[in-house]
């Protein structure tokens, strides 16, 4: 391992482009755990989520762990809370009963820590330790925090009581979307090598060769999903897998979750307000399961990974793949609904500019897109910093979901950015559009 400044890196540019990332996800935390009072923070809202105050001296323990003691090498601030902090040691459900810092103490801590990654930051070099180059392990606590952010977010979803959070809606659609679009056959390159602050199962780059298939050109919405709903869909053993099915009848579902019936329509409930279902919204709230299930009374199926990667990334004219639908650059808030500028997806349609140049849209941003694939590493896979980040989940037990929501911070959403859940789950902001083979004629033409 040498030491020595890598080349052409900008350090003065990264420091404060690193310093600007920590202050605005902070802003984002602050603002979702500002919004409640004390009893609220500590309180378990769901026994799938942690109460706020677990989360937020937990975002603030990664940042000492990696940057404060490792990247830093400075004492610890509080290396007695180590454990109270440590996701895999404590599961969800114990966290109430953890001896926990109180709000205000754990307001104190995250600052603390934060005040000593700062000083930190003005003194470092950016050397080619795999861990400090390009920023990497700042990028990765940036990540982290957003992560938990949108984790919050979906707490304050859970939460019973009078709404705290307010946000102007989405925007109105701009474009007619709808209907499906072919993509050819042929190689594309899955995962990346170079994006600087792509974690571990994102990487490496590889090339995935795809016969053609057809996908939706946006998220399944409300309105196709009560269609279902309407046609007995939750009633048809046919249309579930046997784990689907037995899913469906232990848990009860019959809507996807914060859903009521409001007379001959629906109602849903989005952070403590009601409001009636609209048709042209990308669906949110259900698990694989429901998705599954719907993709094959549709007569279709999910997309794979891979599939939903393509229709992403894929420039046919450049004959490479982009970071993004629309192109190489960072989201803007006229290509997709991320960051929770608005607390709910955007009706189809509303980011014309944020399209992949086959023309599928809302790819990014506004739901979370089940997909059939388990998780796994790609090929050449090397877990970095910890196993515990990717490693250890591969495996049978979750399913990937692509290209984020609008709970979802754009430091945490790329076309190369997997998350992982069990099928059961539609806790978190979770959608999906269907795929399907393209037909003999269509894959000739
Ligand atoms: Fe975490």
């Amino acid at each position: 391992m040498t030491t020595t400044e890598r080349p052409g890196t900008d350090s003065e540019q990264l420091r404060s482009r690193i310093a600007a990332e920590l202050d605005r996800t902070r802003g984002r935390t602050a603002l979702l755990t500002d919004a409640v009072d004390d009893d609220d923070l500590i309180r378990q809202h769901s026994t799938l989520m942690s109460p706020l105050v677990w989360d937020l001296a937990h975002v603030g323990n990664q940042e000492e762990l990696w940057l404060v003691r490792d990247v830093g090498g400075r004492d610890p601030v509080r290396r007695d809370i180590d454990d109270l902090y440590d996701a895999f040691k404590q599961p969800r459900k114990d966290r109430p009963a953890l001896p926990l810092l109180p709000p205000a103490e754990a307001r104190a801590y995250v600052h603390t820590v934060r005040d000593k990654v700062y000083d930190l930051l003005d003194g470092i070099r950016f050397t080619d330790r795999k861990l400090v180059a390009d920023g990497f392990a700042f990028g990765m606590i940036v990540q982290h925090e957003q992560q938990h952010d949108e984790t919050m977010l979906a707490t304050h979803q859970l939460r019973a009581g009078a709404p705290v959070l307010d946000a102007p809606p989405p925007p109105e659609p701009r474009s007619r979307v709808g209907g499906e679009v072919l993509v050819p056959a042929g190689p594309f390159t899955m995962g990346t090598s170079t994006d600087p602050w792509a974690l571990d199962n994102e990487r490496p780059a590889h090339t995935v060769d795809l016969p053609a298939y057809v996908i939706d050109a946006a998220p399944v919405t409300n309105g196709q999903y009560r269609d279902f709903i309407a046609d007995g869909g939750y009633d048809e053993p046919r249309w579930w897998s046997v784990a689907g099915w037995r899913h469906r009848v232990e848990a009860e579902l019959s809507a996807p979750m914060h859903w009521r019936r409001d007379g001959d329509c629906w109602a849903y409930r989005r952070f403590g307000r009601w409001s009636p279902v609209r048709d042209d919204e990308p669906v949110v709230h259900v698990c694989w399961y429901e998705a599954e299930a719907y993709a094959a009374w549709a007569g279709r199926r999910l997309p794979t990974e891979a599939e939903w990667e393509k229709a992403a990334r894929w420039d046919p004219a450049a004959g490479r793949s982009r970071r993004y639908p629309w192109g190489d650059g960072d989201p803007t808030v006229g290509h997709a609904n991320l960051g929770q500028r608005h607390l709910w997806p955007a009706p189809v349609g509303a980011y014309p500019a944020g399209a992949s140049p086959l023309g599928v849209h809302q790819l990014i941003g506004d739901v979370w897109e089940w997909t059939s694939s388990t998780f796994r590493g790609h090929p050449g896979f090397v877990a970095f910093p910890y196993r515990e980040y990717s490693e250890v989940f591969f495996g049978d037990d979750y399913r990937v979901l692509r290209g984020g929501s609008f709970g979802t911070d754009r430091a945490a959403c790329r076309g190369t950015f997997r998350n992982w859940d069990y099928p059961i789950r539609r806790q978190i902001f979770s959608g999906f559009r269907c795929a399907r083979d393209a037909r003999p004629e269509e894959a000739a033409a």
